[in-house]
C-alpha cells in the first residue's frame, strides 16, 4: 500500500528515543523526511544516524528544551513550516496528588501540555495558511481512562484529548487535520523506569517488573512500532478524513473486567 508520504516534511518532538523515535523511523520508511528535536546531542545523532543508514532518506535534527518558554517559536524559526507535526515529547511523573507538589506538577506540564498547545498554535497557523498539513498527538490512555497513582499524566491527557478534539473540529476548513493517539503501556525507557517503580510498590522488589506487564492484553506491552504503525497511517491521504479524533491503543483494557 502506498501511503503517499514520499517526500513530506515531519517534525517529530521527542524523536531521539522510545515512541517517538519509533514514529520517525516508520515515516522514513514510507520515504518521509524526518526532523528529530530533543534535548540530548548524542541521542540524536544515534537516531539520525540509524534512520538515515536503514532508510537512505535525509534526517535532520534540532536540539531544543521544549519545556522552555517561546521554545515553540524558536523551533519555527528553525525548522519552518513543515507536512506533518507529531507532538510527542513527554515526560510527567507517575505518583498521587500527594506525592506531586505544584511545582513539579507545573515543569511536567510545560513540556506536555503547553509544549503540544504551543507547537500547534504556530504549526496550525502556518499549515491554514498553506492551505494543508497534519498535527499527530501521542497523548496517552491515562486521559480515557483516569487512574489516582498517574494523576498529573491523566490530567494532562485529558486536556490534550479535549484540545484535540475541539481543534481538529474546525482546522479541516482550511485543509488541516488533527487527530490523538493514546498509547497503553508502551515499551520504552521512560515506561521500564516506571513499570521499575510500580513493582517495587506493589511487589517489593523492582526487578520482577516483567510479571506486571504479563497481565496486560496479549500479555504484553504495546509496542513503539504498533504506536508508530498507526500514526503514519493516520497521517495518509488515504485516511483523509481523520480529524478531531482520539484513538485508544489499549488491546481492550479499558472495558476489562478487573
Ligand atoms: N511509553 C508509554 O507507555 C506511553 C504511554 C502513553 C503515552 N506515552 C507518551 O508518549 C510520549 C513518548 O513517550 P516515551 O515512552 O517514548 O518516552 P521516552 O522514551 O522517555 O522518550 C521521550 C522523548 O522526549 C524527549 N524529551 C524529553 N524531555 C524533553 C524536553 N524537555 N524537550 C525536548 N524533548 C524532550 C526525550 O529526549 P531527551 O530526554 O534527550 O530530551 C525523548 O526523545 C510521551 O508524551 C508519553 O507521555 C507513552
Amino acid at each position: 500500500m502506498d501511503l503517499q508520504l514520499k517526500g513530506k516534511k515531519v517534525l517529530v518532538t521527542g524523536g531521539s528515543k522510545g515512541i517517538g523515535l519509533a514514529v520517525a523511523a516508520a515515516y522514513a520508511a514510507e520515504g518521509a523526511l524526518p526532523i528529530l528535536v530533543s534535548r540530548d546531542a548524542a541521542n540524536l545523532a544515534k537516531g539520525k544516524a540509524l534512520i538515515e543508514s536503514t532508510y537512505n532518506v535525509a534526517c535532520q535534527t534540532v536540539e531544543l528544551d521544549l519545556g522552555a518558554p517561546q521554545s515553540a517559536e524558536a523551533l519555527f524559526a528553525k525548522v519552518g513550516n513543515v507536512d506533518i507535526l507529531i507532538n510527542n515529547a513527554g515526560a510527567i511523573p507517575g505518583g498521587t496528588l500527594a506525592d506531586i507538589q505544584e511545582d513539579r506538577w507545573r515543569q511536567a506540564w510545560e513540556l506536555k501540555l503547553f509544549g503540544y498547545i504551543n507547537l500547534t498554535r504556530v504549526y496550525l497557523a502556518a499549515m491554514e495558511k498553506q492551505g494543508s498539513g497534519i498535527i499527530g498527538n501521542i497523548i496517552g490512555m491515562a486521559g480515557a481512562a483516569p487512574r489516582a497513582e498517574y494523576i498529573c499524566g491523566v490530567t494532562a491527557n485529558a486536556a490534550l484529548m479535549a484540545f484535540t478534539q475541539g481543534v481538529g473540529a474546525t482546522s479541516h476548513k482550511h485543509g488541516v487535520r488533527v487527530f490523538g493517539i493514546n498509547p497503553s503501556p508502551t515499551r520504552s525507557d521512560r515506561m521500564e523506569v516506571m513499570m521499575k517503580n510500580n513493582a517495587k510498590n506493589k511487589l517489593g522488589d523492582e526487578s520482577r517488573w516483567t510479571e506486571l506487564t504479563s497481565k496486560l492484553p496479549f500479555g504484553r506491552m504495546t509496542e513503539p512500532d504498533e504506536i508508530a504503525n498507526l500514526t503514519v497511517f493516520c497521517s495518509s491521504p488515504l485516511c483523509g478524513y481523520l480529524s478531531g479524533s482520539v484513538i485508544n491503543v489499549d488491546g481492550g483494557q479499558m472495558f476489562a473486567p478487573v
